[in-house]
């Protein structure tokens, strides 16, 4: 049976890091007789710039009939001129609503290759291994009304809408228990609840699915102390659940505690599983074009989509055991590079993949 595949390589550093991450896949599609067919594309200024929307009608048909989507970055400066509703983001935002990818899986993981390259002592970070599961399709990322009007005093008035309904809360808190069950069965529900009602409601939610899963023990944590124990004892997490804006702001934290936002993957799926899988970082402007980004995100974004959307969980521990080897070899691009290491491109980095797949 074959498998198809939608590749969005998307902007600036987003094809570079893209090229990397096909030829893992073409690897493992032979190696493994996996049947993947890839098509490309176009979303985000790539899209604005052929056809003047960031999410054009034929991108959303045909991530509807694939069976998984690969995504490598959207946006950017040369786009910020255009209309606000008109934003590269806003083919992101539009896809992951439109395709109902309501569940964001962020692992944080530290590959013990990398103590040295976080910006937190080794004993802190050694060992690490966080789930963040964020809500993507809800909150204030999509509520409405939202807007900039003029009040009547003629001064400006910029205004968004945080919202949760119960049901977006209970589908996310399900996947989260559920993630958890398969983990070390801690779910930390983060909120802000001393102040936000709509996450008065969250935390009861919460509280209300956790009986249903009696092996896994739910705690809550405000954001704003979430995000200080985060880079205080970060190990004490297990999985994190909050909403998409509370996920966007602290996963780019936990990403962080790995040594480089570079080397974080993740899944976003809809309520039957199939997905759409793209690295934590942006489109990196400023280093595109030059052959340094880290295409590791990206690689191992593929080996998530495998796992969860391919049931191909072979082909994925391959890709990761590949990406293990060639940091044992000392190969780092320069996001993570340090003293006694060797310094290596984008490209030399995905062909390394390649070539440690097959040895
Ligand atoms: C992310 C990004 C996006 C988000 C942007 C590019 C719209 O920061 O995936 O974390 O905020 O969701
Ligand atoms: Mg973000």
């Amino acid at each position: 049976m074959s498998k198809k595949i939608l590749v969005l390589p998307g902007d600036y550093i987003g094809p570079e890091i893209m090229a990397e991450a096909v030829k893992v896949l073409a690897a493992v599609d032979t190696q493994f007789g996996l049947g993947l067919e890839l098509e490309y594309g176009l979303l985000g200024g790539a899209a604005i710039d052929e056809t003047g929307v960031p999410l054009p009608d034929e991108t959303l048909e045909r991530a509807g009939a694939v069976d998984a989507i690969l995504l490598g970055a959207v946006g950017g400066p040369k786009w910020d001129n255009v209309e606000r509703h008109l934003r590269p983001e806003r083919g992101l935002l539009g896809i992951r609503s439109k395709l109902g990818l309501f569940g964001n899986l962020r692992p944080a993981i530290l590959y013990p290759q990398l103590a040295d390259a976080s910006s937190l002592k080794p004993e802190i970070v050694s060992g690490l291994d966080i789930l963040i599961v964020r809500e993507l399709t809800g909150g204030i990322y999509f509520g409405e009304p939202r807007g900039i009007r003029t009040l009547e005093n003629g001064e400006r008035e910029g205004y968004n809408t945080y919202k949760y309904s119960e049901s977006e809360v209970r589908r996310i808190g399900h996947l989260a228990f559920e993630l958890a069950r398969k983990r070390n069965k801690k779910v930390c529900s983060v909120d802000k609840a001393n102040v936000l009602e709509a996450t008065v409601l969250w935390r009861e939610v919460m509280e209300e699915i956790a009986p249903e899963y009696p092996d896994v023990e739910l705690t809550h944590m405000y954001v704003d102390n979430a995000s200080m124990q985060l880079v205080m004892r970060p190990k004490q997490f297990d999985v994190v659940v909050t909403g998409n804006m509370f996920g966007d702001i602290l996963s780019d934290t936990a990403a962080m505690l790995t040594g480089s936002i570079g080397m974080l993957p993740s899944a976003s799926l809809d309520k039957d599983g199939r997905g759409m899988y793209e690295p934590c970082h942006g489109t990196a402007p400023d280093i595109a074009g030059q052959g340094k980004a880290n295409p590791l995100a990206t690689i191992l974004s593929a080996a998530m989509m495998l796992r969860y959307t391919l049931a191909s969980p072979e082909a994925a521990d391959a890709i990761e055991a590949a990406v293990s080897k060639v940091l044992d070899q000392g190969l780092r691009t320069p996001d993570i590079h340090s003293e006694g290491t060797q310094l290596v491109g984008t490209v030399e980095m995905g062909e390394a993949v390649v070539a440690a797949l097959a040895s």
